[in-house]
């Protein structure tokens, strides 16, 4: 049977198509004699319903607190909720193909951390191009990561953890949430920097890996102080060391993994907001002067500091200034993923 339809059905679809065709062009000339384009009008309206924040890890987790963080103040500045989604998976590769392939109309947009940066080197088959198909809202927060053990593994510091991991490796489990998380990467640097390769368990995010850990379930975490540091300051798990070069004020008692003898190791976590390419301008405007009001909102900047992170710089919360980092993100770290020949098919 032939899959072409019949002079009659097609120009029977043709007609609506027309019509609304044309009342576009009535409505654009409309916009023009009062001095406004469609495009601008796109934003007027804007928004008229509730956003989607899309997480592409699990509830609870750091992404997510960082999330449901900005989209209190993001719904008082827009006038609707802007409601956190978490769609898991493939270390965000779900949730970013999902909003790159959404409408552009600003109501679905992706919140994600350098492994949109990571991904295009680390995954064969990405359904996205990180730098073509999404607008750029801009940076958030920069966050620190502490490396931790279960509550009951045996090193008490930084230097017993390498050599008790050097002579246990068989038995130590490292948890992540899969490849492309900050959680695995941190892990891969972990291992290279001691020598050794463990096992690694992923999770759908850090959220249930904190679970395992504190249940004795696996042994070492590299994760993110925006869910760490409630665990860390109640015990629940034990402390190796922070990520970041300098110590940070949220801890100020812990080493560094350099100063305590992993020297060079460095690990932050950034954040950006994007759209699906082709949202207005003037959308992506709003939404990103909404962004940096909720960066100034003081129950948000006290929010932040408590969990240990940084907001970034207001150049930085800007579509410039996410699209950039990210570009000079992929172009630093893609050589050095392909050296390390990790690829997920
Ligand atoms: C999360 O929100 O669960 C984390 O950001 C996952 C990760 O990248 O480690």
């Amino acid at each position: 049977m032939s899959s072409i339809a019949s002079p009659s059905l097609a120009s029977k679809a043709r007609r609506p198509l027309l019509k609304s065709a044309f009342h576009g062009l009535l409505a654009g000339t409309a916009l023009s004699m009062l001095g406004l384009s469609p495009v601008t009008a796109q934003a007027q309206g804007f928004p008229d319903k509730p956003i989607s924040l899309v997480v592409p890890f699990a509830a609870g987790g750091p992404t997510d607190v960082v999330a449901r963080t900005l989209a209190v103040s993001m719904t008082k500045t827009l006038g609707q909720s802007v409601m956190v989604e978490n769609k898991t998976g493939a270390g965000g590769t779900i949730a970013a193909t999902h909003v790159a392939r959404s409408a552009p109309n600003g109501y679905t947009l992706l919140i994600h951390h350098n492994g949109m940066s990571t991904a295009p080197t680390l995954y064969r088959k990405l359904a996205y191009d990180p730098l073509k198909d999404f607008e750029y809202v801009g940076q958030v927060v920069d966050v620190p990561m502490t490396m931790l053990g279960r509550k009951d593994l045996p090193p008490q510091n930084l230097g017993e953890l390498v050599t008790y991991v050097k002579s246990h490796k068989d038995k130590i489990n490292l948890a992540n949430a899969g490849l492309g998380a900050v959680s695995h990467l941190c892990g891969m640097l972990f291992q290279q920097a001691v020598g050794t390769e463990l096992t690694t368990v992923p999770f759908q995010g850090t959220a249930p890996a904190m679970t395992a850990l504190m249940g004795g379930q696996v042994d070492i975490l590299c994760d993110q102080t925006t869910q760490t540091l409630p665990q860390i300051k109640a015990e629940r798990v034990k402390l190796y060391g922070v990520t970041t070069m300098e110590r940070i004020a949220a801890l100020p008692d812990t080493p560094t993994l350099d100063e305590s003898g992993l020297k060079g190791f460095q690990m932050v976590v950034w954040h950006g907001i994007y759209a699906p390419k082709g949202t207005p301008s003037d959308v992506v405007a709003k939404l990103t002067a909404a962004l940096q009001t909720a960066l100034k909102d003081p129950g948000v900047v006290q929010r932040i500091s408590d969990l240990g992170a940084v907001i970034v710089p207001e150049a930085k919360q800007t579509p410039a200034g996410l699209h950039d980092w990210l570009k000079s993100e992929i172009d630093r770290l893609g050589p050095l993923i392909r050296k390390a020949g990790v690829y997920a098919d």
